[in-house]
């Protein structure tokens, strides 16, 4: 989503812009490009082979003008000063190079070990849960990550398997699957929300998404912009609601909003959009991966 991320950012020369998710350095160089000559960007990624490639891909064009780093956009905060950048982008996920490596593990159609680790440093794989999670830590995974109907029944069989072979690799755990839930008819692979949900259990994703959006609020300046790309509908409705929770003028203690229990505080987000935008036509011909990512963009006040 190129020209629709050059449009949410605005760089502009001078500027400072930060790419919380750097991965193949795309939207990075971009960027740089849009903010010629002056304009600088810092950006990050867990992943100790995409920041090597970015860092040799932007190099080439833009020396001097970036700083990458090995990190979780979760630390951005700790960084970067508060109040000091122009824009952040988060485009959350897997990159392409990651799904297609089979030996990250991140993909039930290729053989490889069951791992799944955006930053390899990290000790936990999936492989660890699941030959080591109960039948019902297991099947609260899959439901509340993947939503996936047969997470007990899936769960339960895991268990039962792992005791007469642990599981190691991507196609072992696909296959399971398969058997309980042949695919008959339907659009998506049996695996897709099994594996969506050990990969976002894997990474914390959700956890990495929440802090990232607390640290993006505080590195922006005021005026400044934050754009999201989601890839599913966890994802986005954690953007949404962070965006509602910190475009209201009030705060509430607990899990409800009781009006009478409500305290003022001064928003510190406003909506660009209040829709999400979708890649347009071009792009998903060029691109079918990109069908289900929604772009939000957001305003510091
Ligand atoms: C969809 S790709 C980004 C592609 C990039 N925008 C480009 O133009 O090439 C997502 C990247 O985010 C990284 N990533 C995911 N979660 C992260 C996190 N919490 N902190 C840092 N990087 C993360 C992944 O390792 C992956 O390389």
């Amino acid at each position: 989503m190129g020209v629709e991320v050059l449009s949410a950012l605005r760089p502009r020369p001078g500027g400072r812009f930060v790419d919380g998710t750097l991965g193949g350095a795309g939207h990075a160089a971009l960027v740089l490009d849009a903010s010629s000559p002056t304009g600088w960007l810092f950006g990050c990624d867990r992943d100790g082979v995409a920041v090597e490639a970015a860092s040799q891909r932007l190099a080439e064009k833009f020396a001097g003008r970036f700083e990458v780093r090995r990190g979780n956009y979760a630390d951005l905060a700790g960084w970067l000063p508060e109040r000091s950048c122009d824009a952040v982008l988060l485009d959350l996920g897997v990159s392409s190079p990651q799904l297609d490596s089979p030996e990250r593990g991140f993909s039930f159609q290729q053989e490889g070990p069951l791992d799944m680790r955006m930053d390899n440093r990290q000790e936990l794989t999936a492989a660890d849960l699941v030959n080591g999670e109960s039948a019902e830590a297991l099947a609260g995974i899959f439901w509340k990550y993947g939503g996936e109907r047969e997470s007990r029944r899936i769960a339960r069989a895991i268990v039962h398997d792992r005791a007469l072979r642990k599981f190691e690799t991507t196609r072992q755990l696909a296959e399971l699957i398969e058997r309980l839930s042949p695919r008959a008819g339907r659009k998506a692979h049996p695996a897709t929300k099994v594996f969506q949900a050990l990969r976002l259990a894997v990474n914390d994703e959700l956890g990495s998404l929440r802090r990232g959006l607390e640290a993006a609020v505080k590195i922006l300046k005021p005026g400044g912009r934050l754009a999201v790309i989601t890839f599913h509908s966890l994802e986005d409705r954690a953007v949404k609601e962070f965006g509602r929770e910190r475009s209201r003028g009030y705060t509430f203690a607990g899990a409800v909003d009781v009006p009478e229990l409500r305290l003022p505080r001064a928003p510190e987000l406003n909506w660009v959009t209040r829709k999400a935008i979708l890649p347009g036509a071009d792009e998903l011909r060029e691109n079918p991966r990109a069908r289900s990512a929604q772009l939000r963009v957001f305003e510091r006040m």
